[in-house]
């Protein structure tokens, strides 16, 4: 099939590529031309493992090509994906601005049946909006076409988005059109995984509704993990226990700093505002987003009592990339750990493998090293923020011969703590029953 993406950042790249692998042809659209500049010869914009590869491959054998022009994209497409940004605005609620400015941009171009399929997150009620934008420009062009509006969210994982968009644990179709549903199953034939149908409306509110309820429980395991600081219990046994119920499972109860990235603070922040919006105080929502803000301000403040204070003390900070296996840094906890750090007096030399300029840019007065060794040399304490996997595998006697303190706080319960601890280190953990309490 024929297919147009509208944005091409995480998500629309990622989908481009795996629709192209499915063997479609593909035109993927960006406003930005620097994006579309590289996307053509075959340079990633971003870092998202495999992608790379395979957008050169499809770009070899000309079945995916780049453009900033929509109109062309429009009228080479059957199916036409919105993939854009929908970012928060200050007052929780989703800028739309995006996704409208898309549709008033296709309805000056369609000119034939088209179906329009919504991957953005966006809110329930938005694909008829989409429809009314399209069909309101088209009037205007004195046109009469048809055009299907249906939602299929997207709920791939940044680091791993190729991996979740060849085997997806669910796809999900909102669509009111019975040719729109039998050509989206027709799309997604060859993807093994199981095919939700449902309307367009439904659908919007599966995606908050699921995102919602994966920060609640990290936002759960984070309250439990604080009560276990105080009970000298180690958070991270109770998780292994409590996933071991099928009912609850043992995904997204890793106690650490919060929640990041570019779609949980802002997916529950929108979800809280649409139920303000229907006069519903959704409580849990509000509790959710207290316990993950105040998360970095509590690890700090854990940290300070066993430094007794930040003044002077140099910080290796492990990690600024939101989750391992991005360079995104949307929301990441980084970001609110190195203002708190700095104005406490702490020198922070930051470092992570990916993650380098965009993080200097907005803070000058940090350090970025390197290598982890680099950052951590002469510090007082490590904070290790993201988990990548070079920090898991550090040969922890040359980090303890390189420092020149003795404390690790692993804001990810990630490190080997037995062994920390046979070095010599003070091991601080989320929640857990660690040596430097
Ligand atoms: N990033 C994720 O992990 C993820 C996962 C699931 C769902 N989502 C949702 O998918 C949507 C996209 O997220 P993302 O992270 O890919 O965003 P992004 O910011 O990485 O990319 C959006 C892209 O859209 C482009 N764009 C903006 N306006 C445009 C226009 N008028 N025409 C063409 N291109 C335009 C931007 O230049 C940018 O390249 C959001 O609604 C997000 O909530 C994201």
């Amino acid at each position: 099939m024929k297919i147009a993406v509208i944005g091409t950042g995480y998500v629309g790249i990622t989908t481009a590529a795996s629709l192209g692998e499915l063997g479609h042809q593909v035109i993927g659209v960006d406003i930005d031309r620097e994006k579309i500049s590289k996307l053509s010869k075959g340079i990633l914009p971003i870092y998202e493992p495999g992608v790379e590869e395979l957008i050169q491959e499809q770009l070899r054998d000309k079945t995916l090509f780049f453009t900033t022009d929509i109109s062309e994209a429009v009228k080479e497409s059957e199916i036409i994906f919105i993939a854009v940004g929908t970012p928060s605005l200050p007052n929780g609620q989703p800028n739309m601005t995006y996704v409208e400015d898309v549709a008033k941009e296709l309805g000056k171009s369609i000119g034939e049946y088209k179906i329009v399929v919504n991957k953005s997150t966006v809110p329930v009620g938005t694909a008829d909006r989409v429809k009314e934008l399209i069909i309101s420009e088209i009037r205007q062009r004195k046109l009469q076409v048809a055009v299907d509006v249906i939602s299929n969210p997207e709920f791939l994982q940044e680091g791993k988005a190729l991996q979740d968009a060849r085997k997806p644990d669910r796809i999900v179709i909102g669509s009111d059109s019975e040719v729109a549903k039998e050509k989206m199953c027709k799309l997604y034939e060859k993807v093994d995984a199981p095919l939700f149908i449902t309307t367009p409306r439904n659908a919007e509110m599966i995606k908050y509704a699921s995102n919602a309820f994966l920060a609640t429980k990290i936002s759960y395991i984070n309250e439990i993990a604080k009560l276990c600081d105080l009970l000298r219990v180690d958070v991270t046994d109770v998780a292994k226990g409590m996933g071991l119920d099928k009912r609850i499972g043992p995904h997204f109860l890793q106690a650490g700093v919060g929640y990041g990235g570019s779609c949980f603070p802002k997916d529950v922040a929108a979800l809280y505002s649409m139920g303000k919006n229907a006069k519903m105080e959704m409580s849990i929502l509000r509790q959710v987003q207290e316990v993950n803000n105040s998360q970095p301000e509590w690890l700090l403040e854990q940290m300070s009592n066993k430094l007794k204070g930040f003044h002077g003390k140099r910080v290796a900070l492990l990690g600024l990339a939101f989750k391992p296996d991005t360079d995104d840094i949307r929301e990441a906890p980084s970001l609110k750990l190195i203002p708190l750090l700095l104005q406490a007096g702490a020198f922070v030399i930051a470092y992570d493998p990916i993650v380098h300029s965009k993080i200097k840019d907005r803070f000058p007065d940090i350090i970025l090293a390197k290598t982890a060794y680099q950052a951590i040399k002469n510090t007082d304490a490590i904070l290790l923020c993201t988990e990548w996997k070079e920090f898991l595998y550090l040969d922890w006697l040359k980090v303890k011969e390189e420092m020149k303190g003795q404390h690790v706080f692993d804001a990810r319960n990630v490190l080997p703590q037995k062994e920390l601890e046979s070095y010599g280190f003070l091991y601080w953990g989320v929640g857990r029953n660690s040596s430097a309490n």
